[in-house]
């Protein structure tokens, strides 16, 4: 693990920190092969719980995220084999803690999925209550009051959710009305329906990809889940579900992150193992501001940009519309775009954490609330900046990319939690980057050699 003997040092150790050291540049050349999707894979290995039986996953991507919901996936009980890399094989026969711990749930959200299938086959389950984070409070109360509607008592205790479900053990299907669109909250509704008393309907649901690809596992696994990718989901509840083989769709927002990366470096990139129906409104938005994007064939585009591209105003919304996920990426692309253009976020509160990393590498921004006004085209030049999110890190790979000189970005933990390898993918199609490992020590840090992993 370690790259050096550590008794040359005598400091005390307190961790290992990667950055990125990118030398911007360089048109990006060749072709890029799309990973699974983590929101996809998250919520399919939850749905893994629902039965005693083995669940085998497909096409998982090898990101942080992942590995943290492995480890409270066997925290619980579970049984989590990987004969391939990228194939989990899920078995939750012997479960006996119901809980997810705060340790998990602070570094990824997504652990309150584990809330819906425990409720619906144990009727009980202890989850954390997640607490604020770098995009705003992001609260899970429409998920709390649907597994209510469904007949669970759920209380707050020391900071955790502790739900259980009526004296028989077993939830009652409900008609749910989320008052906001809540993309985990559906998924983990749905999940506790498929083994409820009756038939649920949820409306106003989300009607993202990732929903009909869990709705797909379900169905799968003996469910009977009908209208995903619609805003209205009937579940008709079942007595028990069995076990299933299921391959995760591809990562439409890694698709769109190097749509973007092609466009910003006038490279020509083919973009295979995708799926362009599942983003739809980024293709179209990208094309409008002057991207070439050809599908070469429904799982493949080809992707250049001989003419620059000109500004457009986006507004992000709940799928099919712009997505949130997107907007950081988009914002660095419209920072070399002919004009103005504005940017609305209208799904999270404080998701522009990237612009003032952007402004110090020479981006022209101004943030008024959830707008943001970018004026283009602004030549950037590298810095040191710091990533504070997931896509607020990949939006500052991307302004690396094209800025002059060298840009070193810190905190790239963040994008290791959802981009699979980004830094290897990148390097194999011409971008100079590297990972450089650091040892923090008690008032220092110092840094190591580069790591570099090939894809
Ligand atoms: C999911 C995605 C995330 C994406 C987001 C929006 C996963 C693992 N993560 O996050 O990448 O950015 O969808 O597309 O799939 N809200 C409430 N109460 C709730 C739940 C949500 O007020 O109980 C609000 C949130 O604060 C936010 C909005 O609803 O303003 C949408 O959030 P939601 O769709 O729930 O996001 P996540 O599912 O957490």
């Amino acid at each position: 693990m370690f790259l050096f003997p550590l008794s040359r040092f005598s400091f005390n150790l307190s961790g290992i920190v990667d950055k990125f050291r990118i030398v911007g540049g360089q048109p990006l050349h060749g072709r890029v092969s799309i990973s699974g999707a983590k929101n996809s894979a998250l919520p399919c290995m939850a749905a893994a719980l629902l039965t005693p039986e083995t669940v085998t996953l497909h096409n998982i991507p090898y990101v942080r995220d992942i590995i943290t919901q492995r480890r409270l996936l066997e925290d619980i009980g579970a049984t989590v084999l990987t004969p391939e890399l990228r194939t989990h094989k899920i078995t939750a026969s012997h479960v006996e803690v119901f809980e997810a711990p705060y340790e998990l749930v602070k570094t990824m959200r997504a652990s309150v999925l584990a809330l819906g299938p425990l409720l619906a086959r144990f009727g009980k389950a202890k989850v954390s209550l997640p607490g604020g984070c770098a995009i705003g409070t992001r609260p899970i109360d429409l998920h709390l009051s649907g597994f209510e509607k469904f007949g669970a008592n759920v209380k707050l205790e020391a900071g955790n959710v502790v739900a259980r479900a009526p004296a028989d053990g077993r939830l009652c299907a409900a008609d749910v009305h989320f008052s906001k669109v809540t993309v985990t909250g559906t998924e983990n509704l749905m999940m506790a329906a498929t083994l409820a008393r009756g038939t649920t309907t949820l409306r106003n649901a989300a009607r993202e990809p990732e929903i009909v690809d869990l709705a797909d596992l379900l169905n799968k696994m003996g469910a009977r889940v009908n209208g995903a990718g619609t805003e209205t989901i009937q579940i008709e509840g079942v007595e028990a579900l069995g076990g299933a083989e299921h391959t995760i769709i591809p990562d439409r927002i890694e698709t769109g992150t190097f749509i973007v990366a092609a466009a910003l470096t006038c490279g020509e990139l083919e973009i295979k193992d995708c799926r362009p129906d599942h983003l739809e409104s980024v293709i179209s938005q990208l094309r409008r501001a002057g991207v070439l994007i050809q599908e070469l064939n429904p799982n493949t585009l080809q992707v250049s940009c001989p003419q620059g591209v000109n500004a457009g105003d986006v507004s992000t919304a709940p799928y099919p519309a712009f997505p949130t996920d997107m907007q950081a990426q988009y914002m660095v692309l419209m920072t070399q775009a002919r004009g103005r253009s504005e940017i609305i976020e209208t799904v999270f509160e404080n998701r522009f954490m990237h612009a003032s990393e952007l402004q110090r590498m020479g981006a022209q921004i101004q943030i008024d609330g959830r707008s943001a006004i970018v004026d283009g085209p602004t030549p950037l030049t590298g810095a040191r900046v710091i990533a504070s999110d997931l896509r607020a890190s990949a939006s500052l790979v991307l302004a690396g990319l094209i800025a002059k000189g060298e840009t070193m970005i810190d905190r790239v933990y963040h994008i290791d939690r959802g981009y699979e390898k980004i830094e290897a993918k990148l390097l194999a199609v011409g971008a100079e980057i590297e990972r450089i490992r650091a040892l923090v020590t008690t008032g220092q840090l110092q840094e190591v050699q580069p790591i570099v992993e090939t894809v």
